[in-house]
C-alpha cells in the first residue's frame, strides 16, 4: 500500500451546535453520516492501507453505527483522541507506529468531499521527496483585518494566500517526531498539521485543492451538503 491513513474525529462540534445534534462528524447529509462519506472515498482508494480513526470515548457506539456495513472495516482501527487536534492525532500517529510505514495521510472526518484527484496529488508531492504536502486554495475573497471596535483596520493582501485542506501527507517518521516534538517543546497551538511540519523545518508542498473539499463547521455547513447531495426535486 501507499500510504496508511489517520482520520480525526474526536472533536465535539461545539460550533455545528453539539451537543443538541451531535457531533457533526455523524449527523446525516445525503442519508449517510458525514464519517462514513468520508472513509467511503479512502477505503475505495487503491493506495490506501491501514487506517486509524481517532473518535471520543464518549462516541463508539455513534461511530460503529455510522460505520457498519461499510466494506473494508478490517482494515480500520480506532483510537480515543485528546482535548485538541493537535493530540487526537497525536494518538492516531502512535496507534501506526507499529508498522513499517513510509507515508501518512491525515485527514479531517468533516471534510466527506475529498477527492481522489486531491488524495492523488498529495501522494505524488510525496512521491517526488516533499517531506509533507497539502492541498491549498487560493484565497477568492479580499480579505480584510477588523480592529477592536467593529471596524475595518486595513486590506490584507491575498496574493499568494491559500487556505489549507486536508488530506495533509507526510513521511511518517518525520511527521512523528514533528509531533513529539512540538509537545515536548511548546505551547503553541497547531490548527493543522503542516504548521507542525512547518515549526519542525520540514519543506511542505502546496498541491491544488478544491474548492467542494469543505470543512463542515456549522449546522449551516451541514445543511448545505445535505442539499447538495439530495436527489434533484422538481
Ligand atoms: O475543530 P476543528 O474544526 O479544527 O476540527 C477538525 C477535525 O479535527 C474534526 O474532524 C474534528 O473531529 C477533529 N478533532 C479531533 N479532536 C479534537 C478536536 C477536533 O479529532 N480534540
Amino acid at each position: 500500500h501507499e500510504f496508511a491513513l489517520v482520520v480525526v474525529a474526536a472533536g465535539r462540534g461545539e460550533r455545528a451546535g453539539s451537543p443538541a445534534n451531535g457531533p457533526k462528524q455523524y449527523r446525516l447529509i445525503g442519508g449517510w453520516p458525514v464519517i462514513a462519506r468520508t472513509l467511503v472515498t479512502f477505503l475505495d482508494h487503491p493506495g490506501c492501507g491501514d487506517i486509524v480513526v481517532v473518535i471520543h470515548p464518549d462516541d463508539e457506539a455513534l461511530y460503529a453505527k455510522a460505520v457498519g456495513g461499510l466494506k473494508g472495516l478490517d482494515r480500520v482501527r480506532t483510537v480515543f483522541g485528546g482535548a485538541t487536534r493537535q493530540a487526537s492525532v497525536r494518538a492516531g500517529l502512535q496507534a501506526l507506529s507499529a508498522t513499517s510505514l513510509q507515508h501518512v495521510l491525515i485527514h479531517d472526518a468533516v471534510r466527506p468531499f475529498v477527492s481522489h484527484a486531491i488524495i492523488d496529488d498529495v501522494l505524488e508531492a510525496l512521491k517526488a521527496g516533499h517531506s509533507a504536502a497539502l492541498p491549498a486554495v487560493a484565497v477568492a475573497d479580499t480579505l480584510k483585518r477588523g480592529d477592536a471596535s467593529g471596524c475595518i483596520a486595513g486590506t490584507v493582501p491575498r496574493d499568494g494566500v491559500f487556505g489549507a485542506q486536508t488530506p495533509q501527507g507526510f513521511g511518517y517518521a518525520e511527521i512523528a517526531a514533528a509531533h513529539a516534538r512540538a509537545e515536548a517543546e511548546t505551547e503553541t497551538a497547531f490548527t493543522d498539521d503542516c504548521a507542525i511540519a512547518e515549526w519542525a523545518g520540514l519543506n511542505v508542498r502546496l498541491t491544488p485543492g478544491h474548492a467542494s473539499n469543505v470543512k463542515l463547521t456549522t449546522s449551516g455547513d451541514i445543511a448545505m451538503a445535505d442539499e447538495k447531495l439530495a436527489p434533484a426535486r422538481l
